[in-house]
């Protein structure tokens, strides 16, 4: 699959026809991948958009269209779901810091809460016997916990999980505690967990992997605890290449390793979630950005672009560029007559920074006002970058539905 949501031509024809910088977001290719995704994954496994990846609006609405859960981590994106319709029973809200404003709104709005440890039980408990002060409800209100592996965590890329130190969660040793701790809260009672792995893996293989030792803690605390557990939440982590050559995530293994762990897991009646985001969304998005000036400095190639950090910081985090073509300047790199004129290049953005770098790449020949496209740019691209930072115009956002 090409990593660019937009031919060239299309870039070219969009290029000239709005104003950049830009992101373009192919609505129709986050449709194809949802349905893709929810057709490999067995019954039992419920898909939820992680809005964190996007939540343009348009975007939302098409994943709930399309009848999506959602995770959510914030009380923006709480918020935007709510004025998108979505309701709460299809929301997971995760978080390892959420404030007391943020849980009563999604108390309000029928979310499932993924709880990080016995302080929000506490305050979760608190509202609840506030709102019903008189004895035991007929039933407790079913939370989560999320839950931070001791070990056993394969993890090929960036780290959101792993098995080392933690702000997220309860550390699996300490399991024993919070669910004793939980047995004095009389409103709620935990029915389910998350653990989410790693981020970006590629591999269905090691990912499979992950959710085994997350179901073999499940397992554990249904057996030693006696919980009767309805949802187990694998997280997200869905990898997408981000250069080319790099390997596609196989989603059919994905799903065959999910149904042969439901079939292991015989004691666990309930459902699977994942709730991937970068997966969905990364490949149906496009970011539009000209050069404005080129330099040769001391042997080093740099081409200032309209936008830098603040419209896409990833390159910087990771130390991986953005895939990205100049497609006005394709027929030159195809000249046999300019063969070998590409060149490593510097790609800056225009913030009075050193900071402000988004990769060396190989190019042809830049000059002022050439359309460069950046692919891959679906997830974690407008809202992750520095927006604010050196106060330029934020980009545009597009959505076209072919
Ligand atoms: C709780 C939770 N779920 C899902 C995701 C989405 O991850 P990804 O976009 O890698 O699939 C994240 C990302 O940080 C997360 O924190």
């Amino acid at each position: 699959m090409s990593l660019f949501a937009l031919t060239d031509n299309e870039a070219l024809e969009f290029a000239d026809g709005h104003a950049t910088p830009c992101f373009v977001y192919r609505l129709d290719a986050a449709e194809e991948r949802f349905r893709a995704l929810s057709a490999v994954l067995p019954d039992r496994v419920r898909l939820a958009y992680a809005v964190k990846a996007n939540p343009h609006p348009g975007i939302v609405a098409r994943f709930a269209a399309l009848g999506s859960d959602f995770d959510v981590a914030s009380i923006g994106e709480l918020e935007l779901l709510r004025r998108a319709g979505v309701p709460g029973g299809r929301i997971l809200f995760a978080g390892p810091g959420k404030s007391t404003e943020e849980l009563e709104l999604a108390l309000s709005m029928g979310v499932r809460i993924e709880i990080d440890g016995l302080e929000d039980a506490e305050r979760i408990e608190g509202y609840l016997s506030a709102a019903a002060p008189a004895g035991r409800p007929a039933s407790p209100l079913a939370l989560s916990v999320r839950v931070h592996p001791a070990d056993g965590i394969s993890e090929s890329s960036r780290i959101i999980g792993g098995a080392g130190p933690s702000a997220f969660g309860v550390d699996e040793e300490d399991l024993p505690r919070f669910l004793q701790g939980m047995r004095s809260f009389r409103h709620i009672a935990v029915t389910g967990l998350q653990v989410f792995a790693a981020s970006n893996e590629r591999d269905a293989s090691r990912l499979i992997a992950n959710h085994r030792v997350a179901l073999s803690i499940a397992e554990r605390m249904a057996k030693d605890a006696k919980l009767d557990l309805e949802l187990i939440d694998l997280g997200g982590g869905l990898g997408i290449p981000y250069a080319e050559g790099e390997a596609e995530l196989d989603i059919e293994a994905l799903g065959k390793g999910l149904d042969l762990l439901l079939r292991e897991n015989s004691w666990f009646g309930g459902k699977l979630l994942v709730e991937p985001g970068r997966w969905l969304v990364g490949p149906c998005g496009a970011y539009l950005s000209r050069v404005i000036r080129v330099k040769e400095s001391r042997g080093t190639r740099f081409a200032v672009l309209e936008g830098g950090i603040n419209h896409l910081l990833r390159p910087l985090l990771t130390g991986q560029p953005f895939p990205v073509r100049a497609p006005g300047r394709d027929g030159e790199a195809k000249n046999p007559a300019r063969a070998g004129r590409e060149r490593t290049c510097t790609l800056t953005g225009p913030l009075c920074t050193s900071l402000d770098r988004l990769g060396s790449v190989v190019l042809p020949p830049l000059g002022p006002g050439d359309l460069l496209v950046f692919g891959q740019t679906g997830a974690y691209g407008y809202t992750e970058a520095m927006g604010a930072f050196l106060s330029h115009p934020l980009p545009a956002e597009h959505c076209l539905d072919h």
